[in-house]
């Protein structure tokens, strides 16, 4: 192993890790500038609270619970309902979009905020839900609650003088669990999607699992289902038509909700096809709440963590994706047609080729297309159409010979050097005769970063680039950080990202808690010798998800997603934010400033 990340590391010479895009001769020339971050870092140590680096402040935005349409009740704990929660903002809050207002402006203090929320938590959800509850046996009210408190929320925000807070304005929506979503693409209308409530194959119900997302040219949000199996209890199918799928996908395997006791869709013995309508990348117009949100099949059913977009150089619109499974691929989409500025761009989501990542041990990259009729994705392996390609992705991207990664998740661009960076937050089951050049820890507890460089900054290429940034967890038990790091700064797991408009890279974690210290998230600069420094630590039991900037860098939201997780409503590790005795911990997004008004960091 230690061969493997010698030779790995020490290709350009004796520079180590992040050689390209930190510490490196050629970065120092090219991008020669001083360390912006001076910010005293707050103790990694779990705590109910949540710490900030000091001369920070930060405002509680919204809230699990708070009313966010007219007509939304006050929150109360002991008496959820859902038509209250149609009304409310819903539960662990992942990843946020900042749309300034008006639109296609540069405003910092009016916009409007796309949040996903990614799965419910019984257990701190409830006030009578035990273990053995939470999983399989809610009660029908409490199931449609949970389905109810998934999906997304879209909420007019404004800076006034007590600082940023939610309108109750007209663009404000909740798309949740049970919202009617269009399909489109190759697999739109495919037999495969068909239901016995939806012979068209082209009317889904809901939007599951929504983890990270992105931002298009236009304007527009994409969601990323991710964990979609979860939701269809099993046993798994033994044979049929769907069951090598299912298999793969571990539908019926891996199950965390019991919504199938009252609705059958979720039991994939009854519907065997409806776990094919979940998976997909979901383009929301945050500026339109009547308009029917869209799953764009061209971009391929997996486990989507991440869905970044970014119009290439040719004016090709591309979309990286991570897969978050152990194992699982990094993708991408290219679209064949081109993007003009000011045009809408939805339909250059619903053709194109999807793409997934071979990585060399030498330090280059290939992008191998699944297309159907090419290579082994033809009907003698079992796909009839690009339809079928694109519903068993993972299993055409298997038969092309795609690298097994450790758990991509979120993907971010450093929009100085075009540099694509790909947190990998953890692979236990990566075993020693498994690892190779890109994934050189066995097992991986502790994630790593890696760089793509694509070729004259053109992400519709083939052939890229690529490095390790960093190797997350103690620098005493193997963590690799490319100018060193700090006894705060040491981060593991790292999760979702985000670059702010001054170019540097803040990255958040999940996985800290069980190593006793709080999640956090750190920042990174890039382009210079750095260390990564804690920025904020998260109450104990939560992740940090979702950071995202104003156009002015003087604004971070960030989701604080499930506090208190492993506990319960009634003794819960933490009650943030609220600190109410009367009140269990809520997912809240939060939005934090720095004291005297500048930048943060
Ligand atoms: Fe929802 Fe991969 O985190
Ligand atoms: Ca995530
Ligand atoms: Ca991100
Ligand atoms: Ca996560």
């Amino acid at each position: 192993m230690k061969e493997l990340i010698a030779a790995r590391y020490t290709r350009r010479g004796a520079i180590g890790v992040g050689a390209l895009l930190l510490g490196g001769a050629s970065a120092r020339a090219a991008h020669a500038r001083a360390p912006l971050s001076t910010f005293a870092e707050p103790t990694p140590l779990a705590s109910p609270e949540l710490v900030l680096s000091p001369g920070h402040f930060m405002k509680t935005l919204l809230r699990w619970g708070d009313p966010i349409l007219p007509g939304g009740p006050r929150f109360d704990p002991r008496g959820i309902s859902v038509s209250a929660v149609e009304k409310q903002f819903g539960y662990n809050c992942d990843y946020t979009a900042f749309f300034p207002l008006p639109r296609a402006s540069n405003r910092s203090d009016r916009g409007v905020l796309t949040v996903n929320h990614e799965y419910t938590d019984g257990l701190t959800m409830f006030p009578s839900c035990d273990r053995l509850r939470a999983k399989m046996g809610l009660s029908e009210a409490e199931t449609n609650i949970e389905i109810a408190s998934h999906g997304v929320s879209v909420v007019e925000i404004a800076r006034g003088e007590r600082g940023w807070a939610p309108v109750l304005g007209a663009l404000n929506r909740r798309i949740t669990g049970s919202t009617p979503f269009d399909v489109t693409g190759p697999a739109a209308g495919h037999a495969r999607l068909v239901t016995s409530a939806d012979p068209t194959g082209l009317n889904v119900l809901g939007t599951l699992g929504n983890c990270a997302g992105g931002i298009t040219p236009w304007g527009t949000m994409l969601s990323a289902e991710e964990n979609f199996h979860q939701y269809f209890a099993g046993p798994p199918l033994a044979d049929g038509p769907e069951a090598q799928s299912h298999q793969r996908y571990h539908v019926g395997v891996d199950i965390r909700f019991g919504w199938s006791r009252w609705h059958t869709r979720f039991d994939p013995r009854a519907e065997p096809r409806e776990p094919n309508r979940f998976g997909w990348v979901v383009e929301i117009d945050p500026f339109d709440p009547a308009k029917k949100p869209v799953k764009r099949t061209a971009l391929g059913r997996f486990a989507h963590e991440c869905a970044t977009c970014v119009a290439s150089i040719g004016g090709e619109i591309v979309v990286y994706s991570g897969d978050d499974g152990p194992f699982e691929y990094l993708y991408k989409y290219v679209s064949n047609d081109t993007w003009k500025r000011g045009a809408p761009g939805g339909k250059l989501l619903d053709d194109g080729v999807l793409f997934v990542a071979r990585f060399g041990s030498d330090g280059t990259m290939t992008w191998l297309p699944l297309v159907h009729g090419e290579g082994k994705l033809d009907a003698a392996h079992g796909f009839l159409s690009q339809a079928d390609v694109l519903i068993e992705a993972r299993r055409a991207a298997d038969l092309v010979g795609a690298t097994p990664l450790d758990r991509p998740e979120d993907v971010e661009i450093d929009p100085r050097t075009g540099a694509v960076l790909v947190a990998l937050s953890r692979n236990d089951a990566r075993t020693l005769d498994r690892v190779d050049a890109v994934s050189p820890r066995a097992p991986n507890r502790y994630g790593h970063l890696i760089a793509l460089f694509p070729p004259r900054r053109d992400h519709a290429a083939l052939k890229y680039r690529w490095e390790v940034l960093f190797l997350g967890g103690d620098p005493d038990l193997g963590g690799v950080y490319p100018d060193g790091v700090t006894a705060a700064g040491w981060l593991t797991n790292p999760d979702n990202m985000t670059v702010d408009p001054s170019g540097r890279l803040w990255i958040a974690t999940d996985g800290q808690n069980a190593l006793g210290r709080a999640d956090g998230l750190h920042l990174l600069e890039l382009g210079m010798p750095s260390k990564p420094r804690r920025f904020l630590s998260a109450p104990i039991g939560a992740e940090v998800t979702g950071p995202t900037f104003t156009p002015d860098g003087k604004t971070l939201f960030v989701s604080i997603q499930h506090p208190g997780e492993g506990t319960s409503f009634a003794r819960p590790s933490t009650r943030w934010p609220d600190f109410d005795p009367d009140v269990p911990p809520r997912p809240s997004v939060i939005a934090i400033e720095r004291d005297d008004g500048g930048p943060l960091g």
